[in-house]
């Protein structure tokens, strides 16, 4: 019986800007289980990469996690919170945002790794990757040495380096154990020569070449968890596909636990055991891949799916859903089906209030949805033209440009 490493319940991210109150990730609730590959999907602008951030604690300003709990099963972490922050704990379980900040902190690589999609953001432009990667090494082997110190979790290797390197000239802070093994997880990732490469500063690899370094650098804290926030977009086909491979085979050698957010169907078909939709800063359906990609209930997710011709085949662009995702603006938000002006199932009690997402303890497979209760009644449905006249107003994309309509939507394979 696999044993949830992770358990999200109804975690909630705002940002608090000048335009008002934006409802980023609204009362979110996940497992994930020991082992698997648990994929999160949504259009653009859905919450994805604000509930990977939140999960690691790294909302900035003007965001904050407002609610919600993010339960984290850890025997060793349980017993030395149990004396510092015993509200934490519950069983093996520590709900990180309970515990003080640099404890939180230092979970961070050994615990919790990540890979985004912007590799240029994750790795030190002046320092060369192989040494990147060996300080990770050394973080890991720190932590494993005495699990319950943070502070040898924390150590900046950064500063450590320039304190030692000032006050004992010629001698390196990294072992040579820690940097052999960088150059074993380069290989890994499938870098060429990969004792010359890791010599090279970040700006000498090309992008395709640099995500992989940055899987390494994850891979190298031996992480709990590896959040990988759409790992492989701005790579093109060819790439992204090797890159996945990688991830795919090192994930069946060692078993790591993924949460892996993507827009794209085709990647979460070929990795994941099981599915959360996400639309509008909530999940809307969840279940494993078969429930979710054979038997779609929620509307949303029919038409992501209903838009892909055929997932084995590396499709081109898809026709996105027609519409867009609401602003998540606070005012703005109706109070009904977020969904419901681009549903084709839209029904009159889908406007008198949004429909629940069933709680613990229900099916692996459900959606927040009305039809997951009762089936379709045609007799309620709304005439077609109804939200004809608020489409101008009320639903926005994201002002960097990245809605729908841009191509950025949820994708078979892009
Ligand atoms: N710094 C910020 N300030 C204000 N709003 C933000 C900020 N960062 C994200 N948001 C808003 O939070 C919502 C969720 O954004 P998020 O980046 O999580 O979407 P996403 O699903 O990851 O999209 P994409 O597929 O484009 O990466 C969006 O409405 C976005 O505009
Ligand atoms: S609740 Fe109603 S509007 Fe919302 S997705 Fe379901 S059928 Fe469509
Ligand atoms: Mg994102």
């Amino acid at each position: 019986m696999p044993r949830d490493l992770l358990s999200v319940r109804d975690l909630t991210t705002r940002f608090f800007t000048q335009e008002g109150q934006v409802n980023a990730v609204e009362k979110v609730s996940f497992d994930v289980e020991e082992g698997e590959v648990l994929g999160i999907v949504g259009e653009s602008g859905s919450g994805k990469s604000v509930t990977a951030l939140s999960l690691v604690d790294l909302v900035e300003d003007p965001g904050r996690i407002v609610d919600g709990e993010i339960n984290y099963r850890n025997s060793e972490l349980a017993e030395s919170a149990s004396e510092n922050a015993p509200d934490a704990v519950d069983g093996d379980f520590v709900d990180v945002r309970k515990l003080p900040e640099r404890h939180r902190r230092a979970l961070r690589g050994p615990d919790f790794a990540t890979i985004f999609q912007d590799p240029a953001s994750s790795l030190n432009p002046s320092l060369p990757v192989g040494e990147q990667i060996a300080e990770a090494v050394e973080v890991q082997r720190r932590a494993s040495a005495n699990p319950r110190s943070t502070r040898s979790r924390t150590q900046s290797y950064g500063l450590g380096k320039f304190l030692l390197g000032t006050a004992l000239p010629g001698q390196g802070y990294l072992t040579e154990e820690s940097k052999a093994r960088a150059i074993e997880l380069l290989e890994l990732v499938g870098i060429p020569d990969p004792a010359e490469r890791a010599e090279a500063l970040p700006h000498e690899y090309s992008g395709g070449m640099l995500q992989r370094a940055m899987i390494a650098q994850a891979l190298a804290g031996e992480p709990e968890l590896l959040i990988a926030d759409e790992p492989t977009t701005a790579l093109d086909v060819t790439i992204q596909a090797q890159i996945l491979d990688i991830l795919g085979d090192i994930q069946e050698e060692t078993g790591m636990t993924i949460l892996l957010i993507t827009h794209n169907l085709g990647v979460i078909a070929r990795m994941c055991d099981r599915v959360g939709v996400m639309y509008a800063g909530e999940i809307v359906e969840r279940g494993s891949l078969e429930d979710v990609f054979d038997n779609p209930v929620h509307p949303y997710t029919q038409g992501l799916l209903g838009s892909i011709p055929d997932l084995e085949s590396a499709g081109g662009r898809l026709q996105p859903i027609e519409g867009n995702v609401p602003s998540l603006l606070d005012q703005e938000m109706e109070d009904r089906c977020y969904f419901a002006d681009r549903c084709p199932n839209a029904m009159e009690e889908c406007l008198e209030k949004p429909p629940e997402f069933p709680g613990p303890g229900s099916p692996d497979h459900a959606a927040k949805c009305y039809l997951a209760d009762h089936p379709y009644e045609p007799e309620q449905a709304l005439p077609e033209d109804y939200f004809d006249d608020e489409s101008s107003d009320t639903t926005v994309g994201r002002d960097d440009g990245k809605d729908d309509a841009s191509g950025e939507g949820v994708s078979a394979d892009d």
